[in-house]
């Protein structure tokens, strides 16, 4: 069985998912860099360990990012899943773990990298926006693709609602993706290409608003 560590900083609810899924891995710690993460309580009531290193006890980014790669290592996981990690990594950090290093990001990639991305989305006047989950590598949010999925906006749409409309899509397509990951379905080929053993495609289109 794989095993994988959940970085975390918020509320947890991508943790929650992907610890509600059974999926074929275990789960063997919760880091979050933040004491008060949300999400440490999920894990916990999950019966999973939980460390935190707070990025604020070291100086600087490549100091923390050791402490964190030191912590992870103990663990020995075959994937480190950033579900809602707030913080940027290092290329030193990045690189150590090539291939290992997963994140689900709240926009179609490359679409609104960074932050604010259902604001931005609505001020765009973009009419599809969702989520993708990629492998991580030095350059931010901008990794090989491993699955996205997209929602209509609504005219109507605040950030808030968006929000919270894709987050129910990142819940569906992050478990998905450990999911292959953990059974080997997905694989990272040496020239950086998403590889896959069975792809399904399932053609659909999502037109919006609606054609008459
Ligand atoms: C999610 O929208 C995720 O895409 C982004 O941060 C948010 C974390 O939410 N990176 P949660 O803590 O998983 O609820």
């Amino acid at each position: 069985m794989k095993k994988i560590v959940i970085l975390i900083s918020g509320r947890g609810s991508n943790l929650q998912a992907l610890l509600s899924a059974q999926l074929p891995c275990t789960v063997t710690a919760v880091i979050s860099n933040l004491a008060d993460a949300g999400g440490l309580e999920i894990a916990k009531q999950h019966g999973i360990t939980t460390q935190v290193v707070s990025h604020r006890d070291y100086a600087d980014r490549a100091s923390f990012d050791t402490a964190l790669a030191k912590l992870i290592d103990g663990y020995q996981p075959d994937f480190i899943v950033l579900a809602g990690f707030m913080r940027i990594l290092t290329a030193g950090f990045v690189n150590q773990y090539l291939g290992k290093l997963i994140n689900i990001h709240p926009s179609l990639l490359p679409a609104y990298a960074g932050m604010n991305t259902h604001e931005r989305a609505l001020q765009d006047g973009v009419k599809i926006h969702g989520c993708t989950v990629h492998y991580v590598t030095p350059d931010l949010d901008h990794g090989p693709i491993i699955i996205q999925a997209a929602v209509a906006v609504m005219d109507n749409d605040s950030p808030q609602t968006l929000a919270a409309r894709v987050l129910s899509e990142e819940h569906n397509i992050y478990t998905q993706a450990i999911r292959w990951l953990c059974t080997g379905q997905v694989t990272l080929n040496a020239g950086g290409k998403v590889r896959y053993t069975q792809q399904q495609v399932n053609g659909a289109t999502l037109i919006s608003p609606n054609l008459e």
